[in-house]
């Protein structure tokens, strides 16, 4: 099929000329970006044909004129300027705007390892979503734009955490997961129950979405991009302090499993490649808490295609979580998070992966350990954090999946 046409009446001043009506082609989408992405831009949006004319142009408004709608900056900082909703108030459903998708902050740094300062994660994703708004986020490679879909999609703010006591805290931002996932959605031909993507927070944060997310949606594959394998048996890790420091963002996905919260053979990592504790142990606990692993250099053998691929086949058609820890990023391109690892992908390789994920049953998501402390002041890793949550919201909306109890 050939790229569509259309006439644009252009007004390109070139030294005193005015060239006239241009013929544009939208070249037909072929190759690699095909096999990647199912739903390609594909130029069939209906496209009015722009008339510009310099002389259309006032020199200066007026007041009565000048818009406040436009603004792409401004504002109190929600996550891409969408609607705050105070989601897990004691209000009634009746009382608040319905939603579909709900982003939820965790701001949480207490069962970190290494580098505190992610319980200021979800503050710098929104900070560095500030660009993204919902009629200027059309993605450029897939077509598609979460933001003008079927969905509706909320800010509901942070839930309240104690710092003092990680077990109440986990406790209380499980209950701001229920509460939030326990409301009436907005369109409920889709489904009754509304999805979550998270804005961590450190890694343990995603124990407490998943002790919720089982609730409406049963047992969930993880598709789980890090640099490290967080299924690590507690009594390495923690648990020889205390049964409470058991508990932290390297043994989260073991407790996961010790729970019956996750699927016992089809979750996978993905950008592995921090060392581990011990050479065979730990991977052979990997493999029982039911995880595959690519590592980060498989990209340079199988290519982000070959990812796409064993990522596909490895959760099939199954209920999927994606949890994203920052850290999959090299430290070139994320500096700002607790524990960075050298060797990871670039920001274009992710967001290609996560982008080619489409058509899987995404029923919660993630994006952790972001602290943006270590930022730079060009905030690249709270400006990536952003674009991977962007992704993810695609990714929920493209498939519209019910919930088991609806
Ligand atoms: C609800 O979702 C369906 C299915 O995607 C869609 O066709 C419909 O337009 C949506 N309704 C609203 C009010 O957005
Ligand atoms: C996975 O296996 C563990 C025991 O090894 C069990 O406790 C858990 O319930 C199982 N999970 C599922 C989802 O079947």
């Amino acid at each position: 099929m050939h790229g569509i046409s259309l006439f644009l009446t252009s007004c390109l001043v070139t030294s005193g000329t005015i060239t006239a009506a241009r013929e544009i082609i939208f070249p037909p989408v072929v190759g690699r970006a095909e096999t990647l992405y199912p739903r390609p831009y594909d130029g069939q949006a209906p496209i009015q044909p722009l008339q510009t004319s310099l002389s259309s142009h006032a020199a200066q408004p007026d007041e009565d004129d000048v818009s406040l709608e436009t603004d792409a900056i401004g504002g109190l900082a929600s996550f891409a300027h969408l609607p705050y909703v105070p989601c897990f108030s004691s209000l009634a459903d009746d009382q608040i705007d319905r939603y579909d998708i709900a982003i939820l902050g965790a701001p949480f740094d207490t069962a970190t390892s290494y580098r505190p300062g992610a319980r200021f994660g979800p503050h710098g994703i929104r900070d560095g979503s500030r660009r993204i708004r919902g009629y200027h986020s059309w993605n450029v490679y897939t077509g598609q734009n979460p933001f003008s879909e079927w969905a509706k999609i909320v800010d509901c703010g942070d839930a309240p955490l104690t710092f003092f006591d990680n077990t109440v805290a986990l406790k209380q931002l499980g209950k701001a997961h229920k509460i939030i996932s326990g409301r009436q959605a907005s369109n409920v031909s889709v489904s009754k129950v509304p999805r979550i993507l998270m804005l961590g927070g450190d890694h343990t944060t995603t124990l407490a979405a998943l002790r919720s997310t089982i609730d409406h949606w049963g047992v969930v594959n993880v598709i789980h991009f890090d640099s490290h394998i967080d299924t690590w048996n507690p009594n390495r890790i923690g648990g020889g302090v205390s049964e409470y420091a058991a508990v932290n963002h390297g043994t989260f996905l073991h407790i996961a499993h010790e729970e019956g919260l996750i699927s016992n053979d089809s979750s996978i990592h993905v950008g592995i490649r921090a060392p581990l504790s011990s050479r065979r142990y730990d991977l052979a606990n990997d493999a029982q808490c039911g995880f595959d692993i690519i590592t980060a250099r498989d990209i340079d053998d199988i290519g982000v295609k070959g990812i796409i691929k064993r990522i596909k086949e490895r959760v099939g058609d199954g209920k999927v979580y994606i949890s994203v820890d920052i850290d999959v990023l090299d430290p070139a391109f994320a500096p700002a998070t607790g524990t960075a690892e050298p060797g990871g992908w670039t920001t274009r390789e992710l967001l290609s992966i996560i982008d080619g994920l489409s058509g899987l049953k995404v029923v919660g998501a993630d994006v952790v350990e972001v602290a943006p402390a270590y930022d730079n002041t060009g905030e690249t890793t709270c400006i990536a954090a952003a674009e991977v949550a962007r992704s993810l919201l695609t990714l929920m909306v493209d498939v519209p999946v019910a919930a088991q109890d609806t």
